[in-house]
């Protein structure tokens, strides 16, 4: 059984400053909602109650939303006003969460590995929150890939296909086919230029990692921009085992850039809070 999902959230999110100078990106609402509980929502929904975050200075706010506001609360008790926190309240009921601090910006790969003793050596799954999968009534993502680890016992990457011009920004990877929407891993680059790219196939914030990625990630050089890089080490994972790479149904939105955050904000607006 996988329980546990890793929310790497240090990062400074200087495309939305002055915003973010003192205010966590995790933060920033679509709509009435901020961005992390979208994807905490989406792990409680894929059956990952056990939730831990893995912060940086500046982030409190992360975890203020997580515990209870006792002086907001009593104001508003008995009032209509209550309702407004139906749904964080729902999610606190279901989710245990637990923090630890990355006191360094060394890359994604490092911020999972300080993310090592909450999750033990359990399976757990990754959400990159800027990263906003909506799939309207149908399953969540991470839902739909908690499944397929469930056949198929290895790391699995959510993936979508972009154009050309966009895959200098993602993880691209390449891989055999095994069935519509499903390849086994043979490559995967960080970031790649569209000359060194493998294919048009880029990896998107959901992952389901087995937790050999922890030692794998220790004996994994800095890579691309002197980071450690998560696609490095599932890269070696590929090559002496099994990843799979998942063309996950839903939309994506990237939330980390303005452009992606006003067109999930559209799209919640008019598909989600007017409904
Ligand atoms: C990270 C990963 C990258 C992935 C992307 C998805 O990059 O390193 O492989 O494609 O998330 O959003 P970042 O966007 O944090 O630079």
């Amino acid at each position: 059984m996988i329980s546990k999902c890793l929310f790497p959230v240090a990062g400074y999110g200087t495309r939305f400053l002055p915003a973010t100078k003192s205010m966590p990106k995790e933060m920033l609402p679509i709509v009435n909602k901020p961005l992390v509980q979208y994807g905490v929502e989406e792990a409680l929904e894929a059956g990952l109650f056990d939730v831990g975050f893995v912060t940086g200075r500046g982030k409190r706010a992360i975890a203020d939303h997580f515990d209870v506001n006792y002086e907001l609360e009593k104001e508003i008790e008995g009032s209509s006003k209550e309702q407004y926190l139906n749904s964080i309240r729902d999610v606190m009921e279901r989710g245990k969460f637990s923090f630890t601090r990355q006191t360094e910006m060394r890359g994604l790969g490092d911020a999972i590995l300080n993310g090592w003793r909450l999750m033990g050596d359990e399976p757990f799954g990754v959400v990159l929150s800027d990263d906003l999968c909506l799939t309207g009534n149908e399953e969540g993502v991470l839902a739909q890939m908690v499944r397929l680890f469930n056949q198929f016992r290895c790391s699995i990457v959510a993936i979508q296909e972009v154009p050309d011009d966009q895959v200098s920004k993602f993880g691209v990877i390449a891989g055999e086919k095994m069935k519509e929407g499903l390849y086994q891993v043979s490559d995967m680059v960080e970031k790649p230029s569209l000359e060194e790219a493998p294919s048009n196939l880029a990896i998107i914030g959901r992952y389901i990692l087995t937790p050999d990625i922890f030692n794998v990630l220790e004996n994994t050089p800095p890579g691309k921009n002197g980071e450690l890089q998560l696609t490095d080490a599932l890269l070696t994972q590929a090559k002496n085992g099994c990843v799979m790479a998942y063309q996950f149904k839903g939309k994506r939105f990237d939330c980390g850039s303005v452009e992606g955050f006003v067109k999930a904000t559209n799209h919640v607006y008019n598909n989600v809070y007017l409904k």
